[in-house]
């Protein structure tokens, strides 16, 4: 499968501007979403064996994700479980509908297997996505795996006000979701990852926390992850760790792109490698294992980290998961290998775990 991906399809689709061959690709999901019969091929096509995981309170199918940003609107989330993931993570949404950045704002660099994107939130904001959300469990379509979603801040709110804003978005699909991550570390909103520093972020999660307590009464609160950058360093980490017991998260998320770039020889990998974005894929691969890695001896494996950032191969999600990696994540991946990638990086991980336990496995190589 994803060698008939790679030699097939993938030069046919990377020989057309990046976003456009995502909003097709995501337009033809949305309508294999509502037909029985797309489901189902696709289920046939990629089913994958479970290796079920079990962690925020939550059972997933398998430890493979899909990204936020893949499915910002909720276009297709029926088909994110027909092709093999254990879970999804959709948006990053914003409280307002916003256009994003002007256009083009992704671009591939090929030969190094990455993606630069500065698409800024382009979204319908949280009421329009709870909206296709309920339309969603009203058809019977809602998947049977865990589904979060990706909050961000509307560009136009001031920073000081970012905890009212990630609050009501959290209470407005708060009822629709199996759990939701803090997006404070996307490069491409002026100035979102200054709500990294630790006061602004335990602002917004004690707003949030406040939520959880007035909506989660007799049920229980809604697990609360925060997405970290990879540029952050490890003492920037560390202040955020410090935040996941008197804030009571649920996992860590890391990492989101980087504003770094790599050397490069290649004239048109230079180009792409100027345009202003975070950058994800190969170059990521590394310093994203090494994120989790200083993540999960911080918070001696209390709360499940996502390992997200350069996964291409099975050896590369096994290394995330030795690092401290409960559960795993693609975006970029998916572009490049295709979406038989999901089933290659379940075997891939079954193998390597050989009967052995899934919780054992997470960390080994770190402690
Ligand atoms: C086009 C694009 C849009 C993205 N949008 C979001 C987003 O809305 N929220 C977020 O937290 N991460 C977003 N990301 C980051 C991914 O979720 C992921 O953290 C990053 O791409 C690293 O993983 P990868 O190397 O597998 O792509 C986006 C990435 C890309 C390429």
């Amino acid at each position: 499968m994803s060698w008939l991906y790679r030699n097939i399809a993938r030069p046919f689709l990377f020989a057309q501007d990046s976003e456009m061959v995502h909003n097709q690709t995501l337009g033809m999901l949305a309508w294999a979403s509502r037909c029985d019969g797309s489901r189902k091929l696709a289920q046939a096509l990629f089913e994958t064996a479970p290796l079920p995981v079990q962690a925020m309170g939550l059972r997933f199918p398998n430890p493979v994700g899909l990204a936020a940003g893949m499915d910002k609107q909720a276009v297709a989330v029926p088909m994110w479980e027909a092709m093999g993931f254990g879970f999804s993570e959709l948006g990053g949404v914003t409280g307002q509908a916003q256009p994003g950045n002007p256009q083009p704002r992704m671009f591939r660099c090929v030969p190094d297997g990455a993606l630069v994107n500065r698409m800024g939130f382009n979204n319908g904001g949280a009421a329009a996505l709870a909206e296709r959300l309920k339309a969603w469990r009203n058809e019977g379509l809602w998947p049977s795996h865990p589904v979060g979603i990706n909050l961000g801040k509307s560009k136009i709110t001031p920073l000081e006000e970012a905890p009212t804003e990630y609050a009501q978005s959290f209470r407005t699909l708060w009822a629709l979701a199996d759990f939701f991550v803090v997006n404070v570390s996307s490069p491409n909103t002026p100035n979102l990852r200054q709500l990294q520093d630790k006061s602004a972020l335990d602002d917004i999660l004690a707003a949030m926390q406040a939520v959880n307590a007035e909506l989660g009464r007799g049920e229980p609160p809604k697990p609360i992850l925060v997405k970290v950058a990879p540029d952050l360093s490890f003492d920037a980490l560390d202040e955020i760790v410090s935040l996941v017991a008197p804030r009571r998260l649920s996992g860590l998320v890391a990492t989101n792109t980087t504003i770094t770039r790599p050397t490069q020889q290649d004239h048109l990998a230079q180009k792409t490698y100027r345009e202003a974005g975070g950058l994800s894929g190969r170059p990521l691969t590394s310093r994203s294992t090494e994120v989790v890695r200083h993540l999960y001896r911080q918070t001696r494996g209390s709360v499940p980290i996502i390992g997200v950032g350069g996964v291409f191969t099975a050896a590369d999600a096994w290394e995330k998961v030795t690092a401290g990696a409960s559960l795993i994540q693609v975006y970029s991946g998916l572009v490049y290998e295709g979406p038989g990638l999901v089933r290659d990086l379940v075997e891939g991980l079954t193998e390597r775990l050989g009967g052995g336990r899934w919780s054992d496995a997470v960390g080994s190589a770190a402690r």
